[in-house]
């Protein structure tokens, strides 16, 4: 198989496009052939080095955190999925840029009918992490206000619609060429984040979905009403200043989850969601990650591994 493999931890420059031997799945697991991978922040971020004290991996590794494929091989045990089925998943810490992965059942679901092989690879981590965030950790309910920052971004712009599907009033923070994207998207009120200070035009929400951390989210506190929450999968809200706005702060890292994911595909498959995405071939992860580290991307990166 093809696969993209980091040798040592650093910057792009220490990936290779390579050819070899096929994976094979485990019990419970099943052997995926690869049409796209989602490119995401994790995967520069793991290949920098940032995460080794706490995720080490033996080198060479295979970043990429989310497929879409065809299911070729079963593992033992597997009841779940047979050959032929189009499967997308968040399937682990690395893996996923390349033309064969495998991964464990749980992790899976059926591909949502409505979109591409392609489309569907952009969707498993964003949308599962804005599903967590604004469900489990912030427990929107209808009608609440929630301030979404980098709301046209991988998560964000899953977040913008899953608030709306919520019943939620919805306020996102992008640059103004993303301002029509997202209302198209559902969202109520747009703040241009570079010539505005969205402290300033905001305030009383339920919640605050933080998608960039460091001043941005240390400003957000002002903007919520007393027993809002605060809930970022960037970095820990500080906790005195939580205190001191009388906010509840909340740090997650995105679960994998195959069921939650069977739900998403369902909003899918009924209207509720759509997903953008830009394709680049596999043989050009490299300018996929360089772009992805600019941090201005709309939608989601993927790469396509039949170029
Ligand atoms: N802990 C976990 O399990 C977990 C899971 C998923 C994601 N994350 C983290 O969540 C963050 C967001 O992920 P992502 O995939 O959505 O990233 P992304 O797709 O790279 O986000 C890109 C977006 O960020 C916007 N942006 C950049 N700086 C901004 C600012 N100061 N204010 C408002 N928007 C800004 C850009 O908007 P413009 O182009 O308009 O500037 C762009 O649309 C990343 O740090 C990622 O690592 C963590």
């Amino acid at each position: 198989m093809k696969a993209i493999r980091a040798y040592a931890y650093g910057d792009t420059e220490v990936l290779r496009l390579e050819e070899i031997a096929d994976p094979v799945a485990g019990a419970g697991e099943v052997l995926i052939e690869v049409a796209a991978a989602g490119v995401n922040p994790i995967d520069w971020k793991v290949l920098s080095g940032a995460m080794q004290a706490f995720i080490p991996l033996p080198l060479p590794f295979t970043p990429g955190v989310e497929v879409a494929g065809t299911v070729v091989a079963l593992g033992a045990g597997v009841t779940e999925f047979k050959p032929g089925d189009e499967v997308f998943g968040f399937i682990n810490i690395v893996g996923g840029y390349a033309s064969k992965a495998v991964a464990p059942v749980t992790k899976l679901t059926l591909k949502p009918r409505s979109l591409s092989l392609l489309q569907a690879a952009a969707v498993p981590a964003s949308a599962l992490t804005a599903w967590q965030a604004l469900t489990e950790h912030a427990g929107l309910q209808r009608r609440q206000k929630v301030l979404i920052h980098a709301a046209a971004g991988g998560v964000g712009s899953m977040a913008v619609q899953i608030a709306k599907y919520l019943g939620a009033e919805v306020y996102a923070t992008a640059s103004a060429g993303h301002h029509a994207y997202l209302k198209a998207l559902g969202a109520d009120y747009t703040i241009d984040y570079t010539t505005q200070a969205f402290e300033t035009l905001v305030s009383g929400m339920d919640v605050v979905l933080d998608l960039v951390g460091g001043e941005t989210q240390n400003r957000s506190f002002a903007v919520l009403k007393k027993f809002g929450v605060l809930v970022s999968p960037v970095s820990a809200p500080n906790v005195s200043l939580a205190n001191d706005y009388a906010v509840t702060p909340k740090n997650f890292a995105t679960r994998s989850d195959g069921r939650q994911l069977a739900l998403i595909a369902e909003l899918f498959d009924k209207g509720h969601l759509s997903v953008d995405i830009e394709a680049y071939a596999l043989s050009e992860a490299k300018s996929a990650l360089e772009k992805s580290m600019g941090r201005h991307l709309r939608g989601r990166l993927v790469l396509d591994t039949s170029r």
